[in-house]
């Protein structure tokens, strides 16, 4: 009769117990934050201006950033976005940056070898789905990485699609005789220029900022009177570790803008945690985001404490 052999061939020790233990926590833990990569979170901002034009009140703009189309981020789980995006009640969709994963360097282009041409094609298909008015675009660092040509065949065919690229520019938004403005730049390691955005908006204009990085604070001034930035880049640090995470990420002042809504002197910035993930497929701590903001006179819309006021 064939005896049976032992599970494990020595006596399991309690160093070795450890080991094993160690390395299942490892992977359990690594399962646990690939499965919550694209655990969709819809974030609603509420915010009182009192020089909000009164025709604005409860305006509604949905932000999506850092979708990174590329090898982690494919078609299925932007359709489910877009589809997210197009349950809500909105005036406007603001896409800030980051759109594809533009292959930094030699050695994710040796890892990750495909085309982006692939992934421009594919994000355009995908968000030429999103339906509302008016869909604004700023470039992100991703998206400028990859050099010139990926840059404006990405731009050209999200225009084909109905998205409007804010490169360094400004958009009036018409109510009756009330206006606000929207600007937009390019990335700021890149050809950003906001004295150049900024430029047709009348002094008194409530302005709102579409700026792929927060650290376009570091240029900006009371006196311009920049009611609400919106920014990405950060992703909420991706992997939110505290104390750990924030050594690493690529802004100037990881403090205050790694995520959420930070009071400025004048004014708010907004950072969205973004939809995508970057160099890994994980995320912990930073819930992917599709943002609303809503928009009210202070003065008109008595909020109590359900609005944040300047
Ligand atoms: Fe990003």
């Amino acid at each position: 009769m064939k005896r049976e052999q032992p599970f494990f061939k020595k006596p399991l020790d309690r160093r070795t117990f450890f080991k094993h233990g160690l390395r299942l926590s490892v992977l359990g833990l690594l399962a646990f934050m690939f499965t919550r990569r694209d655990n969709l979170k819809i974030e609603t901002v509420p915010l009182a201006f009192p020089n909000l034009p009164p025709a604005f009140n409860d305006y509604r703009i949905v932000q999506i950033s850092d979708l990174h189309a590329g090898f982690w981020v494919g078609a299925d789980y932007l359709r489910r976005v877009v589809d997210r995006v197009n349950q809500l009640d909105k005036d406007l969709v603001v896409v800030t940056g980051d759109i594809i994963t533009g292959a930094v360097n030699d050695f994710w282009k040796r890892w990750l070898p495909v085309s982006n041409r692939d992934y421009t094609a594919m994000v355009a298909r995908v968000l030429g789905n999103l339906k509302t008015g008016h869909k604004l675009a700023v470039l992100g660092n991703h998206d400028q990485w990859h050099g010139l040509e990926t840059e404006q065949r990405l731009v050209t065919e999200l225009e084909k699609v109905g998205i409007q690229f804010m490169r360094n520019t400004s958009l009036p938004i018409a109510r009756g005789n009330d206006a606000l403005h929207i600007a937009g730049i390019d990335d700021v390691w890149f050809s950003h220029d906001l004295p150049r955005a900024l430029k047709k908006i009348p002094p008194g204009g409530f302005k709102i900022l579409l700026s792929h990085s927060p650290d376009i604070m570091s240029a900006v001034n009371k006196k311009m009177r920049i009611d609400l930035t919106i920014s990405g880049h950060t992703h909420g640090g991706q992997v939110a570790i505290p104390y750990l995470t924030h050594h690493f990420m690529p802004i100037d002042n990881p403090a205050r803008y790694m995520a959420g809504l930070v009071k400025e002197d004048h004014g708010y910035t907004y950072v969205n945690r973004g939809i995508g993930t970057l160099v890994f497929p994980v995320r912990l701590g930073a819930p992917p985001e599709i943002t609303r903001f809503r928009l009210f006179n202070a003065k008109t819309q008595p909020l109590g404490n359900k609005a944040a006021t300047t």
